[in-house]
């Protein structure tokens, strides 16, 4: 297992501890969670995630069937997305462990849904085209379980997208991105969606949990992915990965 910079191993990443905390937050917060997404991405987070789509839609365009996953799909952006640019449905399966969360994705997708989280996926191996994960792999409890199920899942060749926020391995960058999720994110969301918007604080959580980009490919591929694309932006604090399952 590789070590990072602290000397803890790649398993270490995720929220652990943290993640209980952080989906209590993310179920009270879905009233307003699209909304002051757009706020607190200054706009952006569509960009990213039709950038995503983008790619993804270029491996599938020619394909008439395929099976795609939506892991933590919350409430189904990346599959109305995805449906908006290939005019289809049913290719979907969506991925959450919020009821709640799943039931508005399920209304607003019409796809079919399984309560479930990124560690323990109950899916046969080698099944998959394709996965997505739109900003929702950094609330994995444990990165390296959840790599290893995506992967296991997949077909090789198999694509994995993620839409995500970034750490820059700057740690100049990395500390100016760290204040903005900590206190300018909250401070937007609370004026943009009331005493509710300062629950987005948890974001800091999250993004302090993060490896840093160099970090985060090295265990993409140390868990059986090539890297086949990337985009940065935001400073490098938002990304657009895609992985492609290496052929065994
Ligand atoms: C920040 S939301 C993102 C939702 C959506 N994908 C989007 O693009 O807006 C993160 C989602 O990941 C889900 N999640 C958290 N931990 C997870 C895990 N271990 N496995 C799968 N999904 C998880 C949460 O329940 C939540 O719906």
């Amino acid at each position: 297992m590789a070590l990072n910079q602290s000397g803890e191993g790649s398993s270490e990443y995720g929220l652990k501890d943290d993640w209980n905390y952080v989906q209590n937050t993310l179920e009270q917060i879905i009233p307003i969670y699209d909304k002051t997404n757009r706020y607190i991405s200054l706009g952006s987070d569509l960009k990213l995630r039709r950038k995503g789509i983008g790619l993804l839609v270029s491996e599938f365009q020619e394909r008439e069937s395929f099976c795609l996953l939506d892991l933590g799909c919350g409430t189904g952006t990346m599959t109305r997305l995805l449906q908006e640019r290939m005019r289809s449905k049913g290719n979907v399966l969506l991925v959450d462990p919020i009821p709640a969360m799943m039931r508005l994705a399920r209304q607003r997708t019409y796809e079919d849904g399984v309560l479930a989280v990124y560690e323990y996926l109950p899916l046969r191996e080698s099944t998959i085209d394709a996965t997505m994960a739109g900003f929702s792999l950094r609330d994995a409890r444990n990165l390296s379980a959840a790599l290893k199920q995506i992967n296991r899942l997949l077909k090789p060749n198999g694509k994995f997208l993620i839409v995500d926020l970034s750490k820059p391995d700057s740690s100049v960058r990395s500390k100016l991105i760290s204040i903005y999720w900590r206190g300018i994110a909250p401070t937007i969301a609370y004026f943009s969606s009331g005493r509710l918007g300062l629950k987005f604080g948890a974001l800091a959580k999250t993004y302090d949990r993060l490896p840093k980009i160099s970090e985060f490919l090295h265990i993409t591929q140390e868990e059986g992915f090539d890297v086949s694309k990337t985009e940065f932006s935001m400073m490098g604090g938002a990304c657009v990965i895609l992985l492609t399952k290496k052929e065994t």
